[in-house]
């Protein structure tokens, strides 16, 4: 389905006249992110201007649900801004993304929120503009329960806010079922977009000097399962990083997340012999213990996880991983959580991300009977912290005399001679530059670390 928008223009004179701005704000992961670039880039095409959040005229809170507390956050601007939809005209607020998913938060926002002007769910930007003329040209409200839909909405304008980097989504949607996660509910089924979609979009960023590209699913490397026909099927996510490699201009291709349990040899083959794909892999753990995966519904074990790890290392010793772990998953033992301490010490992670298991209404881990005590899951939330800054600084003494192709981001913030970029390994690095240099890939010799940076000169001549 083509975007395509007679309201855009209809509502542009009137946009333009009165001079209406707009503020997003994103919570959630980076498909959040995918979505509120493109929620800009409809608004800007309907003549909105960026503004500051305290005083644009739409505010569009782009909603995460996977964990609990962002409901909390949700509520709390909300409330916040009923005096100025009471006390200013022109003020209209818009509620999209996951939560909006959940019938139980369309009931509190009807009760309790009325004033919001439309709440639209994570498969429908192309009503957005009709949706948003109701409200604006006829006064109109919209909050209602939208089913996530099966169709992909390709060519939606997309205002990126970086200009060397850029993220591309590949797949909507996951079929998975992690019994603790709410996203299969909220985001629908697995939907690839065409290869030629995707290779069009990125061209399309090549030429306009894009040099690093994200590509972006639940599950990126479940990429192609669900195409129907002949001429597409059995095409995989290796064929398309394949296909990405070849465009010019592009010179590193990151990607998340892949899963797990399908990460074949075939990837693993792809990565080893690809130039531009990032030595870095983001590879969601959860959890080390075996039964606690299959609590989790991951389809893996330990050793399958550590075995993909393996083979990685083995393909390229410079790859770099990253995860994402749950602590204190209903019934995790102290022996279930040490099986997770003893995979963050095999791998050897730069980065991970930790939450504590928040139970979600609707998913099958909700249902479990859960023994372990609160103050028992911080406290393994602080142990695994521990342990994974503790390693930090070995793995990152490693990288100390070598170079690193580093594309250049820009100033560092804290220091006006010194820029910053990243490592293919994605190691934020800070080095002395020259402007001229941002947007450029240099060769950067590390000198030293600082737990969450690195120290080093620039080395080409
Ligand atoms: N599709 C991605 C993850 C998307 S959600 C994947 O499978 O890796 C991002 C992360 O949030 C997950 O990896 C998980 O670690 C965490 N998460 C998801 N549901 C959660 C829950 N109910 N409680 C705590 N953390 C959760
Ligand atoms: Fe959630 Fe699992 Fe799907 Fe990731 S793969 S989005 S954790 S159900
Ligand atoms: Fe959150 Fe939705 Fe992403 S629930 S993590 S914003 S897919």
């Amino acid at each position: 389905m083509r975007f395509v928008n007679s309201y855009l223009s209809k509502i542009k004179e009137y946009v333009i006249k009165n001079n209406l701005t707009y503020s997003i704000d994103t919570m959630g992961c980076q498909m959040n992110e995918n979505d509120s670039l493109k929620y800009s880039g409809i608004l800007e095409s309907m003549g909105f201007k960026e503004a500051d959040s305290k005083t644009a005229n739409l505010i569009l809170f782009n909603t995460c649900c996977v964990r609990e507390n962002a409901e909390n956050t949700l509520f709390g601007r909300l409330g916040f801004l009923k005096s100025r939809k009471i006390k200013e005209k022109n003020v209209y607020i818009v509620v999209v993304g996951c939560m909006s998913q959940q019938k139980h938060i369309l009931d509190k926002i009807k009760v309790s929120y009325p004033f919001v002007d439309i709440v639209l769910g994570t498969n429908a930007m192309s009503i957005f503009p009709e949706k948003l003329y109701n409200a604006i040209i006829n006064n109109k409200k919209s909050i209602e329960y939208i089913e996530v839909g099966n169709e992909i909405e390709e060519e939606v304008p997309i205002k990126y806010d970086d200009k060397f980097k850029a993220s591309v989504s590949i797949i909507y949607g996951c079929n998975n079922f992690c019994s603790y996660c709410i996203v299969p509910y909220v985001r629908g089924r697995e939907r690839s977009r065409t290869p030629q979609d995707i290779i069009n979009d990125i061209n399309e960023l090549a030429k306009k000097g894009y040099k690093e590209i994200m590509l972006l699913g639940q599950n990126v490397n479940s990429y192609g399962n669900d195409f129907k026909e002949d001429s597409l099927k059995g095409y995989t996510f290796p064929k398309l990083l394949k296909e990405i490699e070849k465009i010019n201009g592009i010179e590193i291709i990151r990607f998340m997340s892949p899963h797990p349990k399908d990460f074949s040899d075939e990837l693993i083959e792809t990565i080893k012999n690809s130039k531009k794909i990032a030595r870095q892999i983001h590879l969601p753990l959860q959890s080390g213990s075996s039964k606690i995966l299959k609590e989790m519904n991951r389809k893996y074990t330990k050793e399958k996880y550590l075995e993909i790890v393996e083979k990685l290392k083995k393909a390229d010793k410079n790859i770099s991983f990253s995860t994402d772990i749950i602590v204190g998953f209903p019934n995790e033992t102290e022996q279930d959580f040490k099986e997770t301490l003893d995979v963050v010490k095999k791998v050897g992670f730069d980065q991970v991300y930790m939450f504590i298991y928040s139970k979600r209404v609707g998913t099958r881990a909700a249902n479990m009977t859960d023994e372990t005590k609160p103050e028992e899951k911080v406290n393994r939330l602080e142990r695994l912290k521990s342990l994974y800054e503790e390693m930090l600084p070995e793995l990152n003494k490693k990288m100390i005399g070598k170079s690193y192709k580093v594309l250049v981001e820009g100033k560092s913030k804290n220091n006006d001679k010194l820029f910053t970029g990243r490592t293919s390994q994605n190691k934020v690095v800070v080095f002395e530059a020259n402007k001229q240099d941002i947007g450029k890939i240099k060769n950067v010799e590390i000198e030293s670390e600082h737990l969450w940076y690195l120290k080093g000169k620039i080395v080409d001549d």
